[in-house]
């Protein structure tokens, strides 16, 4: 899968040149570039904001080179996510179906976003990652890309995938490692018994407490599969 992001800050995404999401480069099961937008300005000055129409307050990025920028990697394969804290705010299934695309490409907003026009040009999806406001599109954009990478192909196990929080509408059952007791304290009885469909039980009835407990507006009384 090839993903191009475009920002006007690129050394942002240095988090990039470490862990998963670079042996999954290394290995090419991803492709990520960098492009700088400032690279794209034919303003002299290398301005890339502009003053918003009908006033207000702070500025919007400057069309032209947003568009240049787009322009320069899009073809009919690719999506667009423009992160945004007025998009649909993004999850795992979320995460799954951008895994599934060949080409994306983000645009990382500055400044108070950017044009509308370029959202219905390119067919922009916004996507928030939650409700509270940052300062720019490259931190939701590292986020969005982290996550959907894990479901590329070969990037991770199948095991750790099925295993994990939300994979069936619940949140992860608690983990333990050696040693057996810790501070005094023990490691739960059943994980020791090398019983699996007893350790499975348990494990099912520990994500069941705990997703009604801090997220019961996930908890539908039921698991589900996708
Ligand atoms: N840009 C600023 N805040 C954001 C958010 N919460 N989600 C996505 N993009 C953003």
């Amino acid at each position: 899968m090839k993903i191009d992001v475009l920002t006007l800050f690129p050394e942002s995404f240095k988090p990039f040149e470490e862990s998963i999401i670079s042996r999954a480069q290394k290995k090419g099961l991803l492709e990520i570039n960098i492009i700088n937008i400032r690279d794209f300005t034919k303003d002299k000055h290398k301005k890339c904001d502009d003053t918003p129409f009908g006033g207000g307050a702070g500025m919007l990025m400057s069309v032209q080179p947003v568009f240049d920028a787009v322009k320069s990697v899009w073809d009919e394969s690719s999506k667009v996510i423009y992160p945004s804290p007025s998009g649909k705010v993004f999850n795992h299934s979320m995460a799954k179906q951008f895994a599934q695309q060949e080409h994306l490409i983000f645009i990382c907003g500055h400044y108070e976003g950017i044009d509308q026009r370029l959202i219905e040009i390119f067919n922009a999806e916004e996507v928030s990652i939650g409700d509270y406001v940052l300062t720019g599109g490259e931190l939701p954009a590292m986020v969005i890309i982290d996550s959907l990478s894990r479901f590329v192909d070969g990037v991770l196990s199948k095991d750790s995938l099925n295993e994990e929080s939300f994979s069936n509408g619940l949140l992860e059952y608690p983990q333990y490692t050696r040693p057996q007791i810790f501070e005094g304290r023990a490691v739960p009885e059943v994980l020791l018994s090398g019983n699996h469909a007893e350790i499975a039980k348990w494990r099912k009835t520990k994500a069941i407490e705990k997703t009604k407990k801090v997220r019961p507006d996930l908890f539908k009384g039921e698991t589900r599969e996708d």
